[in-house]
Order: C-alpha cells, then sequence, then structure tokens
C-alpha cells in the first residue's frame, strides 16, 4: 500500500507545534508496520539547508495547474532514518525566512492561499494518473487546513485515482478565505456552496478536506466525540455529524528517541526509572539557568506552550498570588498571544526568583523543563491530543491537565496525573494544590513517576490503527 503524507510542517526542520512533531515522528512508524509512505512538504529554507538541491536524487517538474499558481518542481530526498521526502519547491512560495505561515509583522502571509492550495494541489496530482511518476499513492494522507483542499482536488478532478483521508489536529485553524481565491485556485465554480467549500460566505480549506475526504480522523477519541457537540465544534459540528461513520480519533504517540530522559542531549543529568533522583540535578541546573532560586524544598511548576487562548494559561496568570504564597515555583516558556506574552513577563517581574518567564520558542529548554520541573501544566480549554503531558509523563513530570481531549485520554487523576475538570481558575489551583501535596510524600510521588515513565506513549499502536483504517480504504 503506497501512502502520502501530505505536511505543512516536520520535526525537526519546521515545527511550529505538534503536528511538526507528529509528522517527523509518524511516518517512520508507519514504514516499520509495512506502509510505503512518502512525505510531501513544501521546501522551506530550513529544508533546503538540511537537504541541498544539488543532493536531491530526482527533480520532477510540475506542468501547470491553472488558477494562478506559480511554477514549482517535486525534489526527492531522503532522512537520515530513510524516509523519501517529496520536497514542493517554489522559490516564490516557500523560501522565506521565519514561521512557515506568518509574515514578520506577525500576520498571516498574504498568499498563503496559494502556498497552501499548491501544497494541496500537488498531493492530489500524485494521487491522478497525470503523474508520471513510478510512484503513486493509493491514499493521499491530509494533515489540517494547509492540505484540507487535497481531497477537493481529488473529488473534483477527472483523472484522480487515489483516495483520501484528513486528521484533523486542530478544529480552530480553518483556513478562511475570500471567495475570489476559488478561481485563484482553480476550483470550479459548482464547488462554491453548503456541500462544497464555503463556510459561511469564505472559502475554508478545513471544511473542504471535511467535506470531500473519504475518512476523517482526529488525534484522540475524546476529541473526535467533542467536535461533534455544538459547544465545540467551532461551526462544523453539524457537518462533522453528518460524517459520524467516517469519523474516528487515533491517539498521538510521542518520539520516544528524541524524547527520552535516559539519552536526551539537552538535559545536563541522563536519567531512567532506576535514577529518577538525577530529576534533582535537572532542577538545580535549570533553576539557575532562568535565575529562579536554587531550592529543592518548592515544587517546580512547569509549562512549555503556544500562548494562546486555547492553552488556558489566563487561569495560570489569574492565581499568580495564590501560587506564589503557596508557595510553589514556575518556570514558563511560551510565545503567541502578544497581551499574554506582556503579562506573563510581568508576572516573573512581580516575583524575581520565583517565577520565570522565557518568551520564544526554544526546543532545548523545552526538554530541560520537562526534566528539571517537578510538575507539569496544561489547563487546556480544548486540546485536540496535547503531547507535552506525554513528555511529562515520560520524564517523570506529573503532569495537572484538564479534562478534555486527549488530555482525557492520556492522564488518570491520581494515577499519573491530576486532573481537573472546570476551566476556571479556582479549578486549576485545586488541582495544583492537590499535586504539590503529593509531591511532599516522596514514596507516593516516585510511584506516580514511575506510573507515567513506564506509560506505553511510543508510535507503534496508533502507526498500526493508522495502517489498518488506510487498508479499509484502500479496499
Ligand atoms: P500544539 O500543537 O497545540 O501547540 P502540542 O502539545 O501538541 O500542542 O505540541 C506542542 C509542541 O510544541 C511540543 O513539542 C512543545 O514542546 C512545543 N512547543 C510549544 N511551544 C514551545 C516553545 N515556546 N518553545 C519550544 N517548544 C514549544
Ligand atoms: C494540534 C493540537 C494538539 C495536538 C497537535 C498534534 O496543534 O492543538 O492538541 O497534539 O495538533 O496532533
Amino acid at each position: 500500500m503506497k501512502v502520502l503524507f501530505a505536511t505543512p510542517e516536520i520535526a525537526p526542520w519546521v515545527k511550529t507545534g505538534g503536528l511538526g512533531d507528529v509528522a517527523g515522528a509518524l511516518p517512520p512508524a508507519l514504514r516499520q508496520a509495512g506502509v510505503d509512505l512518502r512525505v510531501l512538504v513544501p521546501y522551506y529554507p530550513a529544508l533546503r539547508i538540511a537537504f541541498p538541491e544539488d543532493k536531491a536524487l530526482e527533480v520532477v517538474a510540475l506542468g501547470d495547474f491553472g488558477g494562478t499558481f506559480a511554477d514549482a518542481t517535486l525534489r526527492i530526498a531522503r532522512t537520515s532514518n530513510g524516509i523519501p521526502l517529496m520536497l514542493l519547491d517554489c522559490p516564490e512560495y516557500y523560501d522565506r525566512d521565519g514561521n512557515p505561515y506568518l509574515g514578520p509583522d506577525g500576520a498571516d502571509w498574504p498568499d498563503n492561499h496559494l502556498r497552501f492550495g499548491l501544497l494541496s494541489r500537488v498531493a492530489a496530482w500524485l494521487g491522478s494518473s497525470a503523474n508520471h511518476l513510478p510512484w503513486r499513492p493509493d491514499i493521499v494522507h491530509c494533515h489540517d487546513w494547509q492540505t484540507g483542499l487535497a481531497p477537493a482536488y481529488l473529488k473534483l478532478l477527472p483523472d484522480a485515482r487515489a483516495r483520501s483521508l484528513i486528521t484533523v489536529h486542530n478544529l480552530a485553524f480553518q483556513g478562511l478565505f475570500g471567495p475570489h481565491t476559488l478561481p485563484e485556485l482553480a476550483l470550479p465554480a459548482h464547488a462554491w456552496g453548503v456541500d462544497g467549500v464555503e463556510f459561511y460566505g469564505h472559502l475554508s480549506f478545513l471544511k473542504a478536506g471535511l467535506i470531500y475526504a473519504d475518512a476523517i480522523t482526529t488525534v484522540s477519541p475524546t476529541y473526535a466525540v467533542e467536535i461533534q457537540t455544538d459547544e465545540e465544534g467551532m461551526g462544523m459540528a453539524g457537518l462533522l455529524r453528518h460524517r459520524a461513520e467516517e469519523l474516528s480519533g487515533i491517539i498521538n504517540g510521542i518520539d520516544t528517541e528524541v524524547w527520552n530522559p535516559a539519552r536526551d542531549a539537552h538535559i545536563p543529568f541522563a536519567y531512567d526509572i532506576d535514577s529518577i533522583a538525577a530529576k534533582k540535578q535537572n532542577k538545580a541546573a535549570l533553576q539557575r539557568e532562568v535565575g529562579l532560586a536554587v531550592r529543592d524544598d518548592l515544587p517546580l511548576l512547569g509549562v512549555v506552550s503556544r500562548l494562546t487562548h486555547q492553552k488556558g494559561l489566563d487561569l495560570i496568570a489569574a492565581i499568580e498570588r495564590q501560587l506564589a504564597a503557596l508557595p510553589a515555583q514556575l518556570v514558563v516558556l511560551g510565545n503567541g498571544d502578544k497581551a499574554l506574552e506582556a503579562e506573563f513577563r510581568l508576572l516573573a517581574e512581580r516575583h524575581p526568583g520565583q517565577f520565570a518567564v522565557r518568551i520564544g520558542f526554544n526546543e532545548s529548554l523545552a526538554h530541560r523543563i520537562e526534566a528539571g520541573a517537578d510538575i507539569f501544566l496544561m489547563p487546556s480549554r480544548f486540546e485536540p491530543c496535547g503531547l507535552n503531558q506525554m513528555y511529562s509523563l515520560r520524564y517523570g513530570t506529573p503532569p495537572v491537565v484538564r479534562a478534555t481531549g486527549g488530555l482525557a485520554d492520556t492522564v488518570v487523576d491520581g494515577v499519573n496525573g491530576f486532573v481537573f475538570r472546570e476551566a476556571s481558575a479556582e479549578a486549576l489551583l485545586a488541582a495544583i494544590r492537590r499535586a504539590a501535596a503529593s509531591w511532599r510524600d516522596r514514596k507516593a510521588w516516585q510511584a506516580m513517576q514511575i506510573t507515567g515513565m513506564r506509560s506505553d506513549v511510543g508510535w507503534a499502536k496508533p502507526a498500526a490503527q493508522y495502517a489498518a483504517l488506510y487498508g479499509k480504504l484502500a479496499q
């Protein structure tokens, strides 16, 4: 079975969040499960450096796709772990520094519809009889809105052959553009409408995917249920209920090589279940690194997150005084919403030595927070899956999470972490208090750490579920 994995990000080269991690780690697991898989991803600057032009195994010219798309070529390369990459080379669209979605001013790139429309269009082309390469996928596996038009092209074009699957990593990002983009994207006029790509007067890439894909998955069983409710369905609940038969949840795994405290080059002191005590040394090193008082008598709470409404971090800011009085230390690494960034900066200024805040994206520090913190916080309002709670389990850093989406599916209250229900500052504080009390009970705490570190959070099981779904789709 041949599968094309079409993605706008891929770790370790291009990552803005969990989708990058998933695209880095799921393909190798799928290859291990026997799937003949290739990854299609834009040829961003970081990939140009990692896989230079002159090292590409093969270069394929692409024809004219109509609309207002720029010319592009495909460069085929291979990662060190043997994953064939199809690098979509269109310098005009992708050879830009910085974030894949945002310009230096923090606003969306104005041509995102063409940039990700082209990615979708090429994914569909690969799955069509127009593809003259020896390799043609039976299934095109799309991820989020950025590849959401691929299923539409596959349904609307006469020469399409492949079946399609879309995985929703986050229903909040819907890929909305004005109606003028329809002809620019070479979509037929009849695709405009409630049964097509139109969503309240906009063209929605995500809705297109949900309408036209042969199957839909999302990244946890609980989120698959939640998004069918009007409260959590972000305007798409009716459509998702309509497609309930083809919708399922497959929980994410994590890359257990990259996130392995026994062999993590980012952390100063390696440890495993038999040497959890080394967490203490990682804690002291982290406290020094971020300017906290080096104390082992206070629990250190850790956060690594996009700073957005979704993640509920305003609830942490709201209990500033109570956390300071608990007393607990806090280290926050994140970026995103400017108001939240400013709020956290102030919080750190008001509590020097007790609260530390690093604004920015720092992969290496993220590892040291997982290793050095005692307790990890994820008070998300919604969370399709969440990866950091799983990194925390593996690093012996019991997470405090809200019972939503994948957090509810991976954390069991009192067993490997702490779970609270209501999205309120009081409920979060009560859960943190419970966690802090439990932390002082060294024996019980260690038992909880070991349970977490032993949990099976790898990709083998989820990859087998995807492989089974591909098999069903290809029939
Ligand atoms: P989401 O994809 O919604 O942001 P996930 O928990 O699935 O949430 O994945 C987030 C990923 O991005 C994790 O690997 C996390 O460590 C990483 N991450 C988020 N913010 C930062 C940051 N500021 N610096 C470093 N890594 C970050
Ligand atoms: C999204 C979600 C997150 C999930 C990630 C990877 O960004 O917000 O919950 O873990 O995708 O699937």
